[in-house]
């Protein structure tokens, strides 16, 4: 079976970006995905940072539309921009041309905890801040709590880790599981389906993160749950 890194990519390639199936893409601008990636940075993650928070990373950064409303050229932010998929780096940087980025950036390709600890040794400890939108969904949760591990070594005591899951719990993806499921009796390739079907307990995340010994700061519990968690 492919991994949901490869997923990625055959989408990415298939669609021009993985996005295609609720957006044109034709500019920024006009897109309504885009607008969702500024959202997601003014409302979810920056009421989380710590202070200060000048480096951070984007964990799993896809196009870069988090990435690209976080650290407009003045804000002074420096953001190490990861993703397992070859497509989605190459279209960051599609995406950066097209709008004029004047900083010079770009992806870089990672798909495991060891080798995010490898692409940014020389940073361990000085990180401020990490965050993971909508990725641990399509992610194993050995690798998911294993990033969780990785992002712990590489932040500053008192840095901060924002991410969001899918709950388990929400009869959303309670009725995805029984789909997922049913499909891979059938003998489909699921992962080729929709490479996002991992979800996740809240109780689940509460006691890894306290076994991980990170503090927990927020914990929202509803649908996709965000947790913001620091390093103590
Ligand atoms: C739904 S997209 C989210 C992109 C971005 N965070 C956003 O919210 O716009 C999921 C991203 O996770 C990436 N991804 C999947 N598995 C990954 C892994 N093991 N490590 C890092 N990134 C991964 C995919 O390539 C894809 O770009």
């Amino acid at each position: 079976m492919e991994s949901a890194g490869q997923a990625w990519d055959s989408i990415a390639q298939q669609f021009g970006t993985h996005y295609a199936a609720v957006s044109s893409r034709k500019d920024w601008q006009d897109d309504e995905y885009y607008e969702t990636g500024r959202r997601e940075w003014e409302n979810s993650i920056k009421p989380w940072l710590p202070e200060p928070a000048w480096l951070g990373i984007d964990l799993g950064c896809g196009d870069g539309r988090i990435a690209f409303a976080a650290t407009p050229p003045d804000s002074g932010i420096g953001l190490y921009c990861v993703d397992s998929s070859e497509e989605m780096c190459l279209e960051f940087g599609r995406q950066a041309e097209l709008r004029g980025d004047p900083l010079p950036r770009r992806a870089t390709r990672i798909s495991t905890p060891e080798e995010l600890i490898q692409h940014l040794a020389t940073q361990a400890g000085n990180i401020d801040f990490a965050y993971c939108k909508s990725v641990f969904i399509h992610i194993p949760r050995r690798i998911a709590f294993g990033y969780t591990q990785a992002i712990q070594a590489l932040l500053r005591p008192g840095g901060r880790f924002i991410f969001d899951y899918c709950n388990l719990r929400h009869k959303t993806y309670v009725n995805s599981l029984k789909q997922t499921t049913a499909s891979i009796v059938k003998g489909d390739n699921p992962i080729r389906l929709n490479p996002g079907m991992e979800y996740y307990l809240p109780e689940e995340w509460d006691f890894v993160l306290n076994e991980f010994g990170w503090k927990i700061i927020h914990h929202a519990v509803g649908e996709r749950n965000l947790v913001v968690v620091e390093k103590p």
